[in-house]
């Protein structure tokens, strides 16, 4: 029996969940650290320019090629053009891949944000305090249950009760916790014994005062190369995300508008990451605290930062890990869809048989990601770091070999094959014109492809910039 194909409500649902997927860890832990790393204003400008083309481009080709194939993304490269169906197969192997490690660390998320709530946070700036807890067994998967099970439930629910409804509660709240932290984080202020004292707002200077001391043409490279890397990262395109959303948006939405909302709505969050974490870090830790990004950031450096604010501490932090929780889940829920919508249109399943299928084998390999950490416990060498466990070969493989290979080749395949007027005609199906569009041609067949070029030797270590 074919049953209807699932869509969105409205744009307004879409914006939302697309800006939900975008909106996650690589906006709080990453960005924040690349700005100060990467000369605060230069980064923030270069990354701002680079959304306006690069980033437009990519996303728009992404969501249109979800619109006209009406499929996810296992199907939708095969629907466009013959022959390209080997491109559905990475094109889905990344959220495949990214699901059971993004749960894994959703799961470190909920228990932080547990002992937040519980009023005991202050345990968490312990030194030792989180090795040991993914150290442990059980602690870890019971975590990672916890959060899996709720993604789960969500997709289960389906595109429009599920997805929809729960991004239109959860964007505005994670909005308004972003900008109450932010705010906060700018009035602290800090005397250390010697009687420096650091402010908030001389830490905002770092984020966003240009730095250009020293600059040289391979270091300008280089920063070039890290905005785009976060560009494409925090766009989730690549990961089959943006295509199967763009498969639920009816073809009389507006696509140009809805992809600049979503793309304003991923920097903003991204630069006001910025402006809750640096100052906060900068107060209290000084500049050598900055030196942190991922987890050892968020789990290590910032608990110590919310133990130095005193009693307030505790609350800031139970704000700070309930919005960390937010971005999470409405990232780790479009990164199952995207597993899930091409299971339902490449093998004709049911939504409860297509989650219950990808939910058991993302729940499987998710185990086997937090027994990396103790009971298998091994240390390998990967091209960019030493002595890395499961999570971070999960992550190199769909992050830094996967997405910019089918980033590449969705370039290739609209750029020279079915050519670039395919997505133009799709965007413009309801009627109004896309601007941007010589933009969007140049960028797709010539510029886009070979940054990616780039981006891909940086991301399997064969070039470095530094
Ligand atoms: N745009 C997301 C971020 O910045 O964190 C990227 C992402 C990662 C989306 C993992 C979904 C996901 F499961």
């Amino acid at each position: 029996m074919e049953t209807k194909r699932s869509s969105f409500g409205g744009t307004i649902g879409f914006v939302l969940a697309a800006a939900g997927s975008a909106v996650g860890l690589g906006n709080i832990w990453r960005f924040p650290y690349l700005a100060a790393k990467d000369g605060g204003g230069l980064f923030i400008a270069i990354y701002l320019i680079l959304a306006l083309t690069f980033g437009f481009a990519l996303l728009t080709t992404d969501v249109a090629i979800g619109r006209k194939a009406k499929q996810g993304p296992l199907t939708a490269y095969g629907k466009i053009k013959k022959g390209w169906g080997f491109l559905g197969v990475l094109g889905c192997l990344v959220p495949a891949l990214i699901l059971p490690y993004y749960c894994a660390i959703g799961g470190w998320v909920v228990k932080y944000f547990f002992v937040y709530l519980t009023g005991s946070g202050a345990q968490t700036a312990a030194d030792g305090y989180f090795t040991s807890f993914i150290a442990d067994t059980n602690e870890p998967l019971i975590m990672m249950a916890i959060f899996f099970f709720a993604v789960s439930f969500v997709i289960y629910l389906g595109v429009n009760k599920g997805i929809e409804s729960l991004s239109k509660i959860i964007m505005p709240v994670l909005i308004i916790l972003v900008m109450g932290i932010s705010i906060f984080s700018l009035t602290i202020k800090h005397e250390d014994a010697d009687g420096t004292i650091r402010t908030g707002l001389q830490g905002l200077k770092i984020l966003i005062i240009p730095n250009l001391d020293g600059i040289t043409v391979g270091g300008f490279m280089n920063i070039l190369v890290d905005a785009m890397g976060q560009l494409f990262f925090s766009l989730s395109v690549a990961m089959g995300i943006m295509i199967a959303y763009g498969s639920y948006v009816h073809d009389d939405a507006d696509l140009p508008k809805s992809i600049n909302q979503i793309e304003i709505f991923d920097t903003v969050v991204a630069i006001l990451a910025g402006v809750m974490i640096i100052p906060a870090v900068f107060v209290f830790m000084g500049t050598e605290g900055m030196s942190q990004q991922g987890p050892g950031l968020m789990f290590i450096s910032l608990p110590k930062v919310f133990a130095e604010m005193g009693k307030i501490g505790n609350i800031i932090g139970c704000l700070f890990f309930a919005m960390v929780l937010f971005a999470a889940l409405t990232s780790a829920i479009s990164i199952m869809e995207a597993v899930v919508a091409s299971f339902i249109d490449a093998f004709k399943m049911s939504r409860i048989k297509a989650t219950s299928t990808v939910g058991i084998t993302a729940l499987v390999g998710a185990a086997i990601v937090c027994l990396g950490y103790n009971k298998l416990y091994f240390e390998v060498n990967i091209p960019i770091a030493e002595n890395v466990q499961i999570l971070d070969i999960m992550d190199y493989i769909s992050n830094n070999i996967l997405m910019p290979i089918v980033s590449i080749f969705t370039c290739i395949l609209i750029g020279w094959v079915v050519k670039p007027q395919t997505i133009i005609d799709e965007v413009e199906k309801n009627g109004t014109k896309m601007s941007r569009k010589k933009l969007y041609v140049v960028m797709i067949k010539y510029i886009a492809p070979v940054m990616l070029f780039i981006l891909f030797l940086k991301s399997i270590g064969i070039i470095n910039l530094t």
